[in-house]
This record gives C-alpha cells, sequence and structure tokens, in this order.
C-alpha cells in the first residue's frame, strides 16, 4: 500500500469567531489528481492555502511527503515548525492562483527563471533551458521575451503555470486558474492543463466551479460544503450518479445557471 502525499488529519480553521474547517481530514496519494468542488465559501481556497503555507491551522496535523508540514520532529515530540521547516517544506508545493500574478516589470523568461535561480541557486543557463521547455509545453515559448502586459490573460495564466513548474513541486495547486478569464481564452488554459494532468505523475489538486473541466481533468472529485466532504468518488460517479441530496442539490444549481456537466 503506497502511502499518501498528502495527509490532512482533523484540521480545524477559524477566522475570528467564523470556523470554516473543523476536524477536517483527507488523504491524496502520490499521482493523483483531484478536484475540489463545492459552493462558494465552503473552504476550498482555504484549504489549498493552508497547504501551500499561506493560512495557519489553529488544529490537527498535516503530513506533506511524509514529513509534518507545520510541526517538526524532535525526539519523539512533535513541535510547532520554525521558518526554516516551512520554506523547506514549501518547496514541495506549488500554486496557480485565480489571479495570474506575475511580475509585471519581468520579461516572461525572467517570471519563470527567477524563483528557481534565486530559492534554488540554478544556474542561468539551466534555468533557462528548462524555462524554454515549459514554456514550449505551455505554448508560449514564442513570448518568452514579452512582458506581461502585452499577454492576454489567457497567455499570463499559461506563463504563471510554467512558472509554478519551474520550481519541480511534487505536489501542484490550482485556485479557479480559469475564472478570471475572458470566456475565448478558457479553454486554451483548460487544454494545456488537461495536458498536464494527462503527462505529468506529479500530485495536483484544482479547485474549480467548471464541472466539465473537473470531470475531465480529475481520477478523484471531492465535493465540499460548509468545510466538510460531503461526497466523494470517481467523476463519472459525483457527476453522473451523485448520492447525496447536497450534491445533487449543488450540481442542478450549476446546470441551472447554464454550464456544462
Ligand atoms: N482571510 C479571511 N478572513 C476572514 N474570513 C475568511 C478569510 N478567508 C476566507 N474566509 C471565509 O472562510 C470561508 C471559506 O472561504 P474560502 O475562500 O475557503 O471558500 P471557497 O470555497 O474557496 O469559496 P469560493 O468558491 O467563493 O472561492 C468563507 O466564509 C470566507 O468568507
Ligand atoms: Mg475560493
Amino acid at each position: 500500500m503506497p502511502t499518501p502525499i498528502i495527509k490532512i488529519d482533523a484540521i480545524s480553521k477559524s477566522f475570528g469567531t467564523f470556523k470554516v474547517l473543523d476536524g477536517l481530514s483527507m488523504q491524496v496519494m502520490p499521482g493523483e489528481k483531484l478536484a475540489l468542488i463545492g459552493p462558494s465559501g465552503s473552504g476550498k481556497t482555504t484549504i489549498l492555502r493552508i497547504l501551500m503555507t499561506l493560512e495557519r491551522i489553529d488544529g490537527g496535523h498535516i503530513q506533506i511527503d511524509g514529513e509534518q508540514l507545520y510541526h517538526m520532529e524532535r525526539n519523539g515530540q512533535l513541535l510547532p515548525a520554525d521558518e526554516r521547516h516551512l520554506t523547506r517544506m514549501r518547496q514541495k508545493i506549488g500554486m496557480v492562483f485565480q489571479l495570474f500574478n506575475l511580475f509585471p516589470h519581468k520579461c516572461v523568461m525572467d517570471n519563470v527563471t527567477l524563483a528557481p535561480m534565486l530559492t534554488k541557486g540554478t544556474p542561468r543557463a539551466a534555468a533557462e533551458k528548462r524555462a524554454m521547455e515549459l514554456l514550449e509545453m505551455v505554448g508560449m515559448a514564442d513570448k518568452a521575451k514579452s512582458m506581461p502586459a502585452q499577454l492576454s490573460g489567457g497567455q499570463k495564466q499559461r506563463v504563471a503555470i510554467a512558472r509554478a513548474l519551474a520550481l519541480s513541486p511534487k505536489i501542484m495547486l490550482f485556485d479557479e486558474v480559469t475564472s478570471a478569464l475572458d470566456p475565448e481564452l478558457v479553454e486554451e488554459v483548460m487544454n494545456v492543463m488537461r495536458k498536464l494532468a494527462a503527462e505529468t505523475d506529479m500530485t495536483m489538486l484544482l479547485v474549480t466551479h467548471e464541472m466539465g473541466f473537473a470531470h475531465d481533468f480529475a481520477d478523484r472529485v471531492l465535493f465540499f460544503d460548509r468545510g466538510r466532504i460531503v461526497e466523494e468518488g470517481k467523476p463519472d460517479e459525483i457527476f453522473r450518479n451523485p448520492k447525496q441530496e447536497r450534491t445533487q442539490g449543488f450540481l442542478k444549481k450549476i446546470i441551472a445557471a447554464g454550464h456544462r456537466v
């Protein structure tokens, strides 16, 4: 039995008095492509931000790749992680956000090479070679010298994907990477993501409101409501034959709003 690459164990998280997550547990196997779906405010982004160490947890444990994320093991005891531990753990994970936050004053190539050169000490030549391969993969090689302002939203998002991949994370997190795009640009980014999902053995977590995309992308779908997993299963099970009333209601609403499932 292989060990999970992500093991979330009874985590809780509040913002002020509002409890977003209350004892959430879930596991992700290496190479798995997971889609997280659910109504607005159900905690999907919070989970990704916690994994990316952009938010702290109030309780519980998270293991990434066999190591504690927010704790350090010292003499058989679990102590809160220090900044050095978090920095090291963070390198295992890459994230792409809804709003492609590229460095506006750097060209596409520099956007992709900067982090490997600064955080991993990769020599420029090697970083640029890898960057070209990644830009090739996302169909942006011919724009390597362009500035972000000269790119469409879809192109920026494809560069943002290449930039996150440049650090060779074991786990990639995608939070609604198509929802800020004009409709005609959504498909090009989805195509890159589908290709990525099919071709790499990286573990990927995708949050999306596009159910058709979740269906194509994922091996497993988790339906969240109010910080809890209401139902999980293979895409066909969740989308064609949901068992829980809340999942059925959610999908009905999505279809009524004109989305493809
Ligand atoms: N920094 C914050 N401060 C206060 N409340 C927050 C903060 N971040 C999230 N929340 C609240 O936590 C809940 C979960 O938010 P989250 O962004 O994780 O939901 P989501 O499932 O990603 O929703 P959406 O589909 O709209 O993106 C929401 O009620 C939100 O208002
Ligand atoms: Mg969100």
